[in-house]
């Protein structure tokens, strides 16, 4: 067996997300969020589960910290949530909500640990969805102005921020299909809202620079490589317009300030304006970012299909392995997706922000979780990302989806992607799985057996 070693300054971490393990809902001020809002509503989750509680890291984060540091973790990304640093989007701040998250930065440093911060995991107030949310320009500009309360407050402790999570899950998941908050099945609305996030963005990055802050800023897309099921014209077809939907629609206007035109005409057709632009957004949008985050998870493989509006259709192998999420494990997508943008994106640090998977994991009888699949997804993944650092990509760190069990969003407590089982009967008791076990021993050689 032969070890493969990552770079001396790699950066190894785990990903959470604040309304996925947080809980205290309600509690020192926090504001209601879209997310608060969507799960009472009863339909809307797996088993109508919420967030309300969730892993109550908001009391345990001390312990959390802890596990983190037990881990080896360089770094660890988590979000702040909107609602509870302006309890109405805007306006008057929540000095309680400010404190929690200075303590737990203040926990990480003290353990050694790196700070990374989201901006907006989907959590925005309701109070600024009642007005139109993200399809409401104005959001783009409160959001802007939350951004630079905690680049007052925190920036000097926390050297990495990412201003948006995967803008397309925003976007498309909870406005056109209407899985996620705020729930709208409304295409129109779903290109707004892509717009004024990937706008508000823009405006953030200019508010870091101008914060004289002296961290980097950067996004985090989710990707998908998109495979043709053959050569044919009519499958060719089917990949590029899969591709500009997943990911040219979010990649290009930040990375090339254009949106990818043949799906712009596409739209153009079907709806005459689809949705409100003002000149010089692009050149917003567009502004230099330090780094690229992308989340990874599966790719996609697509055939022509007449029928459909983007004329594709998504097709799952017989012989693949699947997820709970019945995900296709596919790392050698990783590889490929990296090379891609390598070659047609950006030469800047990427740092892949999320991958991982879920699996039905139980505790065994000698209390521990032996997640056999997720080690196994883990170490393939590490090796395909390696694998594109052999091939000159500036692949600079990688966090695990996620530290913990968690609210999966629509799935609820259904799934579980944590390296950490959280035991929700059990007064929420922690238990490291053995793919815990395998990122530590990953950290400390900084690499594994091949
Ligand atoms: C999100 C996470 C989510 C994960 C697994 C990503 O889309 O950023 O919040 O839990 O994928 O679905």
């Amino acid at each position: 067996m032969a070890k493969i070693i990552f770079p001396e300054d790699f950066e190894w971490g785990a990903a959470t997300a604040s309304y996925q393990i947080e809980g205290a809902y309600n509690e020192d001020g926090k504001g209601e969020s879209i997310w608060d809002r969507f799960t009472h509503q009863k339909g809307n989750i797996v088993n109508n589960d919420t967030g309300d509680v969730a892993c109550d890291h908001y009391h345990r984060y001390q312990e959390d910290v802890e596990l983190m540091k037990e881990l080896g973790l360089d770094s660890y990304r988590f979000s702040i949530a909107w609602p509870r640093i302006l309890p109405a989007g805007k306006g008057k701040i929540n000095q309680k909500g400010i404190d929690f998250y200075k303590s737990l930065v203040d926990q990480l440093l003290k353990a050694g640990i790196e700070p990374s911060a989201t901006l907006y995991h989907w959590d925005l107030p309701q109070k600024l969805q009642d007005n139109g949310g993200w399809e409401n320009r104005d959001t783009a500009k409160y959001f802007d102005e939350y951004a630079q309360i905690m680049y007052r407050e925190l920036g000097d402790l926390i050297p990495r921020w990412i201003t948006h999570n995967e803008p397309m899950v925003v976007s498309m998941v909870g406005n056109l299909w209407g899985e996620h908050a705020p729930g709208f099945k409304d295409y129109q609305k779903a290109l707004q809202v892509a717009h004024n996030v990937l706008l508000s963005h823009g405006m953030a990055v200019k508010s870091f620079r101008e914060s004289g802050i002296d961290g980097e800023v950067g996004i985090t897309i989710n990707l998908n490589h998109v495979y043709p099921d053959s050569d044919s014209r009519e499958d060719q077809i089917a990949k590029d317009y899969c591709d500009a939907f997943n990911n040219r629609w979010f990649l290009d206007p930040v990375l090339k300030g254009k949106y990818p035109e043949k799906l712009m005409d596409l739209y153009q057709n079907k709806f005459d304006k689809p949705f409100e632009m003002e000149a010089g957004d692009l050149k917003i949008i567009s502004r230099e970012i330090d780094f690229l985050g992308i989340n990874y998870y599966s790719r996609a493989l697509v055939e022509y299909d007449e029928s459909e509006f983007l004329n594709f259709k998504s097709i799952k192998p017989e012989d693949s392995d699947y997820t709970a999420m019945d995900w296709e494990v596919y790392p050698q997508g990783l590889t490929d997706l990296l090379k891609r943008l390598d070659q047609e994106y950006t030469k800047k640090p990427i740092f892949i922000t999320e991958n991982g998977a879920a699996y039905d994991d139980q505790i065994a009888e000698d209390g521990r979780v032996h997640d056999q699949k997720r080690v196994e997804y883990l170490e393939k993944h590490f090796q395909a990302a390696h694998q594109a650092i052999e091939e000159g990509v500036n692949l600079a760190g990688y966090y695990v989806w996620s530290l913990m069990d968690n609210f999966e969003w629509a799935f609820g407590y259904d799934k579980r992607f944590g390296i950490i089982y959280i035991d929700y009967e059990n007064n929420q008791k922690r238990i490291l799985k053995d793919s815990a076990l395998l990122l530590k021993d990953v950290i400390e050689k900084n690499g594994l057996e091949k």
